[in-house]
């Protein structure tokens, strides 16, 4: 009857097959979506661990692997699209980034195939749980696309790569572009399921709440250009920076020209959405493969820990003791590193500097 409401001048029959029309739609929907389930980095310290349904502790959860595209910026920005940032990780729970140190996450398809769920009975060596011998072999020739599990690559060497970034504020709402610093880039990954990702010299993390992290990964075509970004709660442990890191520039495509690649602090890469990108890019790379702007070498990405984020020596401002050093790795003590006040991020030296190399920037690509 409501619906007749809608549609006064609706004649019947059409309006049934538009109906069913709906419903296969839905079905088709639901098995895409299926077929879309990609990977995720799985960790204590992510959002949607549990799912995104309140007080259920789903074992079996996919939500958080779900790819990005063609979303508006409300919706993919920390994959609000299903609500992933409304549920954040228990309390106490970080994906703890050592120091100079290094840190493993599982990538997998489904929390069902981490150490996470089902007391890691289903976690194998890919992202899927099964055994996969001669996946990414060049067979005769060829190597086509490998869409189980679906990790969007040929082979390991044509896995685009993944990284996390840290924002140094306890709230999502406060992370912006510029302030979720990419920290470190794995090359050739997705690809199995145990990732370790190495941690540049870090300052520590405001306490009690610690920093926001993320996880990206631009697929590189087979399938669907999507992007992914994944909030997490982090903190820094060991013995932390005194250096604050930069504010994060848009990244550029420069597998042309290295040259042309940012240097220092880079934002993640924002591709594909309805808006909000921070990367537009069109055309084939040197391979004749349409470009697709992965966190690697063509979008000025090195690989592992990125040493070069930071601004001068102690400029971070945060105090910092870690109950868990162990007694040989030095001194059980706080470590105090000069206090600047919250705007040196801000400070006029460094948005002069800034200005200076947009400003470059923009010159240089007239
Ligand atoms: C997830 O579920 C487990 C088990 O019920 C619970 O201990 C944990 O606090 C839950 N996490 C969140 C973030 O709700
Ligand atoms: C990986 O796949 C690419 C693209 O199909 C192919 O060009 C390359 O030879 C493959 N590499 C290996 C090591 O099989």
């Amino acid at each position: 009857m409501l619906l007749q409401g809608h549609h006064p001048s609706q004649p019947q029959g059409p309006r049934i097959s538009a109906w069913r029309l709906v419903a296969l739609a839905i079905l088709f929907q639901l098995r895409a979506t299926e077929v879309s389930a990609h990977v995720a980095a799985w960790n204590k310290g992510m959002y949607c661990l549990n799912g995104t349904k309140p007080n259920v502790n789903d074992q079996n959860t996919g939500t958080a692997v779900k790819p990005l595209y063609g979303l508006r910026k409300e919706d993919w920005w920390f994959h609000h699209v299903d609500f992933c940032d409304q549920f954040p990780p228990a309390p106490g729970d970080f994906l703890e980034l050592p120091a100079n140190g290094e840190f493993t996450v599982e990538l997998a398809n489904n929390r069902a195939f981490t150490t996470l769920s089902y007391n890691g009975k289903n976690a194998g060596l890919w992202t899927d749980g099964k055994d996969h011998p001669h996946l990414g072999e060049t067979i005769k020739g060829e190597s086509p696309c490998i869409t189980s599990p679906n990790i969007h690559t040929q082979n390991e060497t044509m896995a685009a790569g993944t990284v996390f970034a840290i924002s140094y504020v306890s709230e999502l709402s406060q992370v912006t572009e510029e302030n979720l610093v990419v920290f470190t880039a794995l090359y050739h990954t997705p690809w199995h399921r145990i990732a370790t990702y190495q941690v540049p010299n870090l300052p520590a993390c405001p306490e009690p709440g610690g920093c926001i992290c993320a996880w990206g990964w631009v697929a590189n075509g087979c399938g669907e250009p999507n992007m992914y970004m994944l909030p997490y709660r982090c903190r820094v442990t060991r013995q932390p920076g005194d250096a604050a890191v930069a504010p994060g520039r848009p990244p550029v495509w420069c597998e042309d020209d290295q040259n042309k690649c940012v240097r220092g602090a880079k934002q993640m890469v924002f591709w594909n959405q309805l808006d909000g990108n921070n990367v537009v890019i069109s055309g084939d790379d040197l391979s004749g493969r349409p470009k697709s702007p992965g966190y690697n070498r063509k979008m000025g990405f090195s690989n592992g820990a990125q040493t070069d984020i930071f601004l001068g020596r102690g400029t971070a401002q945060a105090k910092y003791v870690d109950a868990k050093m162990p007694p040989s790795s030095g001194h059980r003590s706080i470590s105090l590193v000069s206090s600047v006040s919250s705007t040196s991020v801000l400070s006029p030296s460094v948005f002069l500097c800034y200005a200076a190399c947009a400003l470059s920037f923009v010159l240089y690509h007239l």
